[in-house]
């Protein structure tokens, strides 16, 4: 309960309205995994991906790009790398560990163009590499947990959209996620979500992050999550 006091607490020294003091009490954790909230329930897709888990779909080796899953065993255990000083400029990563020695980041890479008219739509990717700039969990000020690109820079929605991945061929669909950038034009700065996609969030939800040999995990920041994200209350 400690971290919800001293985050009311903060939240009222800034002069925030009072109403930022209902936001759903959370728990800590190092490990998490990330459960998809639709923010606008009228574009949920069918099946519905609300409440369910991103995961991930092979793509190459220890390549994947990232799907929906209603399993949480299919979802990988993340966890937020850094220092506090990483974690102040954006430069924290969301790592998850393969279970044998190697280390995968949230990554995205630019659809492109001609697969979607939309500008600024990204896919995700769960892989070997230098980790995705300025991903990370919301900061301890704001009243939810959830994950944020470029907070404070640009407008931006994670998205769930019908698509295939070309390594599983043509016929095969999945519900993959991705991620838009706001666009710029004469009436201002939008986040259009691609239509038959879903807005979501991915709030991490609290899991066990196993020790593996060969990795280290000093830098890994305890984060707030939410035990089960199906049964909050927004
Ligand atoms: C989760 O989704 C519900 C329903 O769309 C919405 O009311 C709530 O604000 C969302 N929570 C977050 C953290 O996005
Ligand atoms: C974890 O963060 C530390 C501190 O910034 C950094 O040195 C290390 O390279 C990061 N690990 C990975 C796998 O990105
Ligand atoms: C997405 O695909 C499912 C079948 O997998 C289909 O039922 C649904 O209508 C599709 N949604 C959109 C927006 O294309």
């Amino acid at each position: 309960m400690l971290p919800a006091l001293l985050l009311s607490a903060s939240v009222l020294a800034l002069g925030v309205s009072a109403q930022s003091t209902c936001a759903p009490s959370h728990s800590a954790s190092t490990g998490f995994r990330l459960v998809l909230n639709v923010t606008d329930l009228s574009l949920d897709l069918t099946p519905s991906v609300h409440g369910k888990y991103l995961s991930t779909a092979h793509i190459g080796p220890a390549q994947n790009r990232a799907i929906v899953s209603p399993d949480s065993n299919l979802s990988p255990i993340f966890y937020q790398n850094g220092t506090f000083q990483d974690q102040l400029q954006f430069r924290a990563g969301i790592l998850a560990d393969t279970g044998s020695g190697l280390i995968e980041a949230l990554q995205y890479l630019p659809l492109p163009e001609e697969d979607h008219p939309t500008q600024g739509h990204n896919r995700i990717f769960v892989s070997i590499g230098t980790p995705g700039a300025g991903t990370a969990l919301t900061r301890l000020w704001t009243p939810v947990s959830y994950l944020t690109i470029l907070d404070g820079v640009v407008g931006s929605s994670f998205v769930v959209c019908n698509a295939t991945i070309p390594y599983y061929g043509s016929q095969r669909v999945f519900q993959v996620v991705n991620w838009v950038a706001a666009t710029r034009d004469s009436t201002g700065t939008h986040v259009k979500i691609p239509t038959g996609c879903a807005p979501v969030r991915l709030v991490p939800q609290c899991a066990f992050l196993p020790v593996v040999e060969g990795v280290g995990h000093e830098f890994v920041q305890e984060v707030r999550c939410y035990d089960d994200v199906g049964g909050v209350e927004w």
